[in-house]
């Protein structure tokens, strides 16, 4: 079996709540699918595939009165959930037009962010609940946004330069992060988790300035497929939630989406020269993604070596498993072994 590059019967993160307005639609692409998401007169989010049953144009291109999308081709119209409420060409008034239907693709909105289940098979979209990825903070509270950019690259190379350790010390080089003259080798260890694997809670690094300005603390980052870092910060009593997720566009881009979550008041006041560092974090990495898709134009050959490309190997690995068990509908088991890791940053 050749491995998908792009999973299915998982959720993937869309965008932040803020994005999406009532009274709007807006066509995105998501795993190579066409949907379009919008709010219902409750404000609830819903997703539907993004082409007009009757001869395929984007609902997205149509017009939305809040209720009701309409076609911009021959007018059908479509409720929230998909069904079809009208065909204005049809003299047959008697004719059920409730049979046709645009699918509807599972949605949530939790904690002001927006998540879409991708089915492997439109017709068998139970169990969609039990995958859905725990996102560390109470129901009631939100995250913030920090940023959005789209990675020129498909999903496996965004996802290894997301949990690639090695990197840090050449791209994300600044004075008040780290600098590469003082590298000092780290020992972290890992174990299975979820659908991924964590790093275990430990003390911050050292040379981590960004961290010791906090004081006391302890971190723990966890990755999980399809493409999702969650780091939880305890500082004291305090906590901070940073979650990265990297969402395959197509297999030619990902978008990469940060959002933040703190109890410490001071970061509200503080949240515009944060959200500057963080964005400032992202488009370091963007800036040597768009590189790499010119190095990888001519195809070279790759390779992951030792110890600081192992967690790269672990999501192949991930990948792997779970594409095996979807397609023999038996349940996922999480290959990596609890483990130490090694390298110098
Ligand atoms: S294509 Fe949509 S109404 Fe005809
Ligand atoms: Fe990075």
């Amino acid at each position: 079996m050749s491995q998908s590059l792009i999973l299915k019967n998982l959720w993937y993160f869309v965008m932040h709540s803020s994005f999406l307005k009532k009274g709007k639609l807006q066509g995105k692409e998501i795993a190579g699918e066409k949907i379009v998401f919008g709010r219902n007169e409750k404000g609830e989010v819903f997703a539907l595939k993004d082409n007009c049953p009757h001869r395929g144009v984007p609902l997205s291109e149509g017009w939305f009165d809040g209720k009701e999308l309409q076609c911009c081709y021959h007018g059908w119209q479509f409720d929230c959930t998909g069904k079809c409420t009208n065909i204005p060409a049809m003299a047959d008034k008697t004719f059920d037009t409730s049979k046709i239907k645009v699918f509807q693709y599972p949605v949530k909105e939790v904690n002001d962010t927006i998540w879409i289940y991708i089915p492997q098979n439109k017709l068998q979209i139970q169990g969609a609940e039990e995958s859905f990825p725990d996102l560390l903070i109470p129901k009631e509270e939100k995250f913030l946004f920090v940023e959005k950019v789209t990675m020129p690259t498909d999903i496996d190379h965004a996802v290894i330069g997301l949990i690639d350790p090695a990197h840090v010390t050449f791209v994300h080089q600044s004075w008040y992060w780290r600098s590469a003259k003082k590298l000092k080798l780290k020992e972290k260890n890992f174990a299975p988790f979820e659908k991924g694997f964590k790093m275990v809670r430990h003390k911050p690094s050292s040379n981590s300035k960004g961290y010791s300005v906090l004081g006391e603390s302890s971190t723990e980052i966890n990755f999980q497929l399809p493409g999702n870092r969650f780091e939880h910060i305890q500082v004291g009593k305090h906590v901070i939630v940073s979650i990265t997720c990297l969402t395959p566009i197509n297999e030619n881009e990902t978008e990469l989406n940060h959002i933040f979550y703190s109890t410490i008041g001071l970061v509200h006041y503080l949240w515009w020269p944060l959200r500057y560092l963080g964005k400032q974090f992202i488009h370091q990495d963007l800036g040597v993604f768009r590189k790499l898709k010119r190095g990888l134009a001519s195809k070279p050959t790759l390779m992951l070596i030792g110890e600081p490309d192992m967690q790269a190997r672990w999501y192949h690995e991930l990948k792997r498993q779970w594409d095996l068990s979807q397609q023999n509908k038996t349940p996922f088991e999480n290959p990596v072994k609890p483990q130490t890791l090694h390298w110098v940053t």
